[in-house]
């Protein structure tokens, strides 16, 4: 028999269905709720609600789970690599040779962008963040390439293989472009021979007279940057850009909606500022202890950036693998970063200390990818990129399933006004 849920409200009692998913995870469906009862449900931050039923991720917070389609990620981080896994988030299964061979060979068509694109590039003045630029050229795809970005859904949706390689193939390009443009640097064209990562390592660093040479144990650390980013379910970029889908719009325009939510620093804006926190603490001499005791006050500018996490209630499993990769790339490297150090002693200080502890608040995968990124050269502002580089089969994933689901309806909460009741207008003259 299946469950429901009751509710009393004003002497009268009423029920609601219990949905439950393939990991036993429960929802009360209140979708009658309001026609029913006059009553809506209220949820800032949306940390109890289930805005979706969705096939790409699992996570378990409180076990320190996460699964792409089924997936566990210690196994994908071991096994795959970041193109495979993207096939898996947004195919929904582990490509065959045959099928891994066309899909590699639609990201190499597609590596190149418009050179008109390349001026609008060179257009932007050199300190431009380079997601403003990056959210700004997603969208213009739509404009170089209409017939991929019709907002008909059945069109929209028979081009997805040619839209999804291209966003995923020219977010690099884009990326690349921006940091040589931001340093004066002739914007480098893609290599069809080389790997994913190897390419954006060449558009990033080679030049028309010196190609840039990939060392291994770097692809390898970058490739498994992406991978770990490649989807975290209903996370605030990617309700973001399901949000942008519900109503509609195609996918060029539903990811940059998504490159413009991950921008804040409390979201994918972490990785910047887990470095510049690092450096600051350096820089003030202090070995990360006042600096533990400041996160502590609860003031939101001070906070410990790269720990706590909403879903996360024990620890970030990205955290664990990207840790351990950190220490082995800066040692093969040679590199040695005082941000390291600092890193390790905050982490060691936050978790004995009972107010993080209360609270289960551990690293998130943030708190040492940025020193990774520094000790593979790239530079502070393009972190954020590089997480929108990794989530971009998430992103495609969940467009997707917006887009297939028959039913789907427009994204469009409700909320409990609170604002001035009805008055009447007052002409300029007589208001005080
Ligand atoms: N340092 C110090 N205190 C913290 C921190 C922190 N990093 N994070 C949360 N708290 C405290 C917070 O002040 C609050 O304390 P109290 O109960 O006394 O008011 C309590 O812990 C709960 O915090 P919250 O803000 O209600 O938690 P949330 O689930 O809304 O926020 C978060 C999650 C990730 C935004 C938050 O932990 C944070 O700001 N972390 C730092 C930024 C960061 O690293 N973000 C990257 C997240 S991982 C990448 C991604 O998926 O986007």
């Amino acid at each position: 028999m299946s469950k429901e849920a009751t509710l009393t409200l004003d002497d009268k009692t009423f029920n609601f269905p219990i949905i439950e998913g393939t990991e036993g995870e429960k929802a009360i469906d209140v979708s009658t709720l309001r026609s029913g009862t006059g009553y809506i449900t209220y949820d800032e931050g949306y940390g109890n609600t289930g805005s979706c039923q969705s096939e790409v991720t699992f996570i378990d917070g409180e076990a320190g789970i996460l699964r792409y389609r089924g997936y566990s990620i210690e196994e994908l981080a071991e096994k795959s690599d970041f193109l495979e896994t993207a096939y898996l988030v947004i195919y929904g299964e582990l490509p065959t040779a045959e099928q891994r061979a066309t899909f590699s060979g639609k990201i190499r068509e597609n590596s190149s962008i418009d050179e008109r694109m390349r001026r609008m590039v060179e257009g932007y003045p050199s300190d431009a963040h380079p997601m403003a630029i990056l959210s700004a050229m997603m969208s213009s795809l739509a404009c170089y390439d209409p017939q991929l970005a019709t907002n008909d859904r059945a069109t929209d949706l028979e081009n997805f293989d040619d839209a999804a390689a291209s966003a995923l193939s020219k977010v690099r390009t884009i990326a690349a472009a921006s940091y040589r443009m931001s340093r004066g640097l002739p914007l480098i064209y893609p290599k069809k021979t080389l790997k994913y990562t190897d390419n954006f390592m060449h558009m990033m660093f080679s030049d028309p007279y010196d190609s840039f040479e990939a060392i291994p144990e770097v692809s390898k650390a970058l490739n498994l940057i992406l991978l770990l980013h490649a989807d975290h379910e209903q996370n605030c970029s990617t309700s973001t850009v399901r949000m942008v889908a519900s109503g509609g719009a195609n996918m060029f325009a539903s990811i940059s909606a998504g490159i413009s939510a991950l921008w804040g620093p409390l979201h994918g804006g972490a990785n910047m500022a887990v470095i510049q926190m690092l450096e600051d603490i350096h820089a003030e001499g202090d070995d990360g202890t006042r600096f533990i005791e400041e996160a502590k006050s609860g003031k939101s500018t001070r906070r410990l950036m790269g720990f706590g996490h909403r879903v996360y209630r024990n620890f970030d499993p990205r955290a664990k693998i990207i840790g351990k990769v950190c220490e082995e790339l800066l040692e093969k490297l040679g590199v040695s970063d005082p941000c390291l150090d600092i890193a390790r002693n905050l982490e060691k200080a936050a978790l004995a200390d009972e107010y993080f502890i209360k609270r289960k608040l551990y690293p998130n995968v943030d708190f040492y990818s940025g020193i990774v990124m520094r000790a593979i050269g790239i530079p502070l502002n393009l972190f954020t990129v590089m997480f929108a580089i990794g989530r971009m089969p998430g992103w495609l994933a969940n467009w997707k399933e917006i887009a297939m689901n028959p039913k789907g309806k427009i994204n469009r909460p409700r909320q409990v006004y609170q604002g001035a009741t009805v008055r009447s207008y007052v002409p300029v003259e007589e208001r005080g």
